[in-house]
């Protein structure tokens, strides 16, 4: 490896940027596939819009003595989805993509379920459980872009702290509610 130069000589990098500059920040030297990344994205996505919708769901629909509180947390989670959502979509253009928020196909393509819930402990379980699969198809994810698309690779990695936040707010919900 000591005679590779650590990055490709400035003469060919300018010229490779200037080939195809209608495909914007996708260079020649993207080594993902672009169409199984967009498509996994549009999964991430489609499991974000979900988890917006489930959240403003349970927002709208908390009852009962410890509603006030719980329902303050369900509309903050609502609205940190939705600006994943947005975060995901915005990656899915500067990839050349096309970002999906067609309604139909929306719970097939979403990882995590929209299940409404009776109870307060109902919606925070069921919301729990849509993070904890969240979670864990968002690190299946970050594995599959490792070296290949750092940039949405490390996009996934601040996405997943925030699920994890959100499980752990959830748990400590249901911990207090001695549920
Ligand atoms: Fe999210
Ligand atoms: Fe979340």
């Amino acid at each position: 490896m000591a005679d590779q130069p650590f990055v490709t000589d400035i003469q060919t990098l300018r010229a490779r940027a200037r080939q195809h500059i209608e495909r914007g920040a996708v260079t020649p030297g993207y080594r993902a596939n672009r169409e199984t990344v967009i498509k996994i994205l549009n999964e991430a996505l489609a499991t974000e819009i979900v988890c917006v919708l489930r959240y403003k769901r349970h927002f709208f629909m908390a009852t009962g003595i410890n509603a006030q509180s719980v329902a303050q947390e369900f509309l903050q989670h609502a609205n940190e989805e939705q600006t994943h959502a947005d975060q995901i979509a915005q990656r899915i253009v500067q990839l050349g993509g096309e970002p999906n928020f067609c309604p139909e196909g929306l719970t097939t393509r979403s990882h995590s379920e929209y299940v409404e819930g009776k109870s307060l402990i109902d919606m925070i379980k069921e919301d729990l459980v849509a993070e904890r699969i969240a979670i864990d198809s968002y690190r299946d994810m970050i594995n599959y872009f490792g070296n290949d698309d750092p940039t949405t690779r490390r996009l996934m990695e601040t996405i997943l702290a925030m699920e994890e936040e959100h499980a752990d707010d959830l748990a400590s919900l249901l911990e207090e509610l001695g549920a």
